[in-house]
Order: structure tokens, then C-alpha cells, then sequence
């Protein structure tokens, strides 16, 4: 009666890794997570739909031999996501899709835009424009939200632009808005495969710094002024500090991203036998809504909601 925070799976989304390979293959830093076939991967949406999951975000790990500089394959038709969307909205409608805006995925060097010519910078405005065609493809394939990770300036305002031109008035922006550069992403750089090589210019130039806090708020004030329609706080353990002070700067829906150094840390502390792993996952999880998420992209979405669904 007096407890204050619950976990319901309505707030979960559920983020998935899809390739075109034919089986699934397990991610070695994130135990319990494969990246799926297409097959796989409906299936996979069909028992998170059932145990009450509203939302999937979907994230295509990409054959290394289908990357480039300018990550050109994210804007072909026949790509893996598109297909995945594509099987998923038709199998499942009700299932709300999240895809991320960014071209990470398809990037030789990993990075979440287009290079500039001494690869010492992304170029804001190029990458930009060519997000703006990602995002309104993501759309005709039928996402619902689209998510932009990139943290290039300006791009929400754009893509807002971009989905009205192309009738997708209803398509919903949740931006990544305070995304930092954070060490918790490493082993999604592993499921990805999005590593970026060690002589490389660092995720910093665009992400933000941990040590600030005030900044998530201006941008999360910039994203509104664009016309996001919900914003993100990633990672979510370690920022629940900003979780909250966006929560008092804002009325828009809020999600928070557990990522994926989030999830391994629990597991691994589990198998050294040093942390009880339900109870750390699950403190992990209303910890995050307490701060103040409405919403949390979690790993750990499925096995949570079967284990509610039991209770
Ligand atoms: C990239 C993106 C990243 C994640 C989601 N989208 C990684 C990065 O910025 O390198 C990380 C998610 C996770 O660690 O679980 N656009």
C-alpha cells in the first residue's frame, strides 16, 4: 500500500539484435542476448508481446563486407532492419517498433556519421542530411518511433522535417538526448560489431562528457524546441542523478536506457557468484523508475515480464 515504485512490463522496451545470418548466435559479453534471424526475431517480439511488452527497438548487426565509410547499405531497401521491421509489423501490429537513427550499424570505422576528410571529425550537417533518409526509410518499413543515437546537432528539428514531407506526420521522435560517452556500451559495440579501432577519433567528439549534468538539461531543451515528442536519459544506472533533474525539467515521456554494460555487469557479478542476480536486476530496474523513467529500454525485458506475469 505505501510502496512507491512498481515494475510493470507496459514500461519495458525491448531492445533486439537482428543479422541475416540463418541461426542465432550468441553474444559472448552479453550472456542471454543473440543476435537473431529475421525468423528468430519475430518469434522472439511474439513472447514479449504476449507477456505484456508494448515496444521493441531493433538494432541489425551488419556483415562486416556490407560497411562503408559512409555507411551506404543503411539506406538500401533490401537491408536486414528494414526486412526485420518489415516481418515484425506484419506478424505483430500492435507491437510498437523503435529503430535507431544513427549509422553505426553500417560504418566501417563504427562512428555514427560520415567522416571528414582527416577522420579527426563527423561532420554534423552531412551526416545529418543522410539521417534524414534513414529515419523516413525506417518509417515506410514501419517503425513507429524512431530513435535517433547519433547526438549530431540539430537532427531532431531535421528529421521532424524530413517524416512531414514524406507523409509520416504520425511517425514519433524519441531522441537519445542526453546520451554520454559512455564505457557501459562496449559490449553492444561487440554485438553490433561497431567497435571503433584504437588510433580512431573517440565517440567524445559528439557524446557527452559523464561529469556533466546541467547539460543533459540544455539538451534536452534543444530536442523539445525540435519538436522530439519523447526523450532518452542512456545510460540510466550510473546517470540516475540526470534521470531525475530532466524529470523536473520536462513533461515529455522519458525513457532511460539500461545498456548493455549494464546488463553484463550484473551477469558477471552473478557468476562469480559475488551478486544475487534477480535481486540485482530487479533493483537495478526500479531504481531507474524511481529516479523518474516512464519508460526503461532494458535487456532484461522478457524474463522480467514472464517473472511478473507469474507473481
Ligand atoms: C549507437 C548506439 C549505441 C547504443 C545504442 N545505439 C552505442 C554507441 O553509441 O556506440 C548502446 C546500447 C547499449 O550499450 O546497450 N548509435
Amino acid at each position: 500500500m505505501v510502496r512507491e515504485t512498481v515494475l510493470t512490463p507496459d514500461s519495458f522496451i525491448y531492445p533486439l539484435f537482428v543479422h541475416a545470418g540463418a541461426e542465432a548466435v550468441e553474444i559472448a559479453s552479453m550472456p542471454g542476448v543473440r543476435r537473431l534471424p529475421v525468423a528468430g526475431l519475430v518469434a522472439e517480439c511474439e513472447a514479449a508481446w504476449a507477456v505484456g511488452i508494448p515496444a521493441v527497438a531493433i538494432f541489425p548487426a551488419i556483415a562486416p563486407e556490407l560497411k562503408d565509410a559512409r555507411g551506404t547499405h543503411g539506406l538500401d531497401v533490401r537491408n536486414v532492419l528494414f526486412a526485420a521491421v518489415r516481418e515484425v509489423k506484419t506478424a505483430i501490429p500492435g507491437l510498437t517498433i523503435v529503430t535507431d537513427v544513427a549509422l553505426d550499424p553500417y560504418t566501417s570505422h563504427g562512428h555514427d556519421g560520415v567522416l571528414s576528410a582527416d577522420e579527426k571529425e563527423v561532420v554534423n550537417d552531412e551526416t545529418v542530411e543522410i539521417l534524414c533518409e534513414l529515419a523516413v526509410k525506417e518509417a515506410e518499413a514501419g517503425a513507429d518511433i524512431v530513435a535517433p543515437s547519433d547526438m549530431m546537432d540539430g537532427r531532431v528539428g531535421a528529421i521532424r522535417a524530413a517524416l512531414d514531407a514524406a507523409g509520416f506526420e504520425n511517425t514519433i521522435i524519441l531522441s537519445y538526448a542526453a546520451k554520454y560517452a559512455s564505457a557501459y556500451y562496449g559490449p553492444f559495440r561487440d554485438a553490433v560489431g561497431s567497435k571503433i579501432g584504437k588510433d580512431a577519433i573517440s565517440k567524445a567528439t559528439y557524446q557527452m562528457d559523464p561529469a556533466n549534468a546541467m547539460e543533459a538539461v540544455r539538451e534536452i531543451a534543444l530536442d523539445e524546441a525540435e519538436g522530439a515528442d519523447m526523450v532518452m536519459v542512456k545510460p540510466a544506472g550510473a546517470y540516475l542523478d540526470v534521470i531525475r533533474t530532466v524529470r523536473e525539467v520536462t513533461d515529455l515521456p522519458l525513457a532511460a536506457y539500461q545498456v548493455s554494460g549494464e546488463y553484463s555487469q550484473i551477469h558477471a557479478g552473478a557468476r562469480l557468484g559475488w551478486l544475487d542476480y534477480e535481486r540485482t536486476r530487479d533493483e537495478s530496474l526500479l531504481a531507474i523508475k524511481r529516479a523518474g523513467a516512464d519508460m526503461i529500454l532494458t535487456y532484461f525485458a522478457r524474463e522480467v515480464a514472464e517473472k511478473l506475469a507469474r507473481a
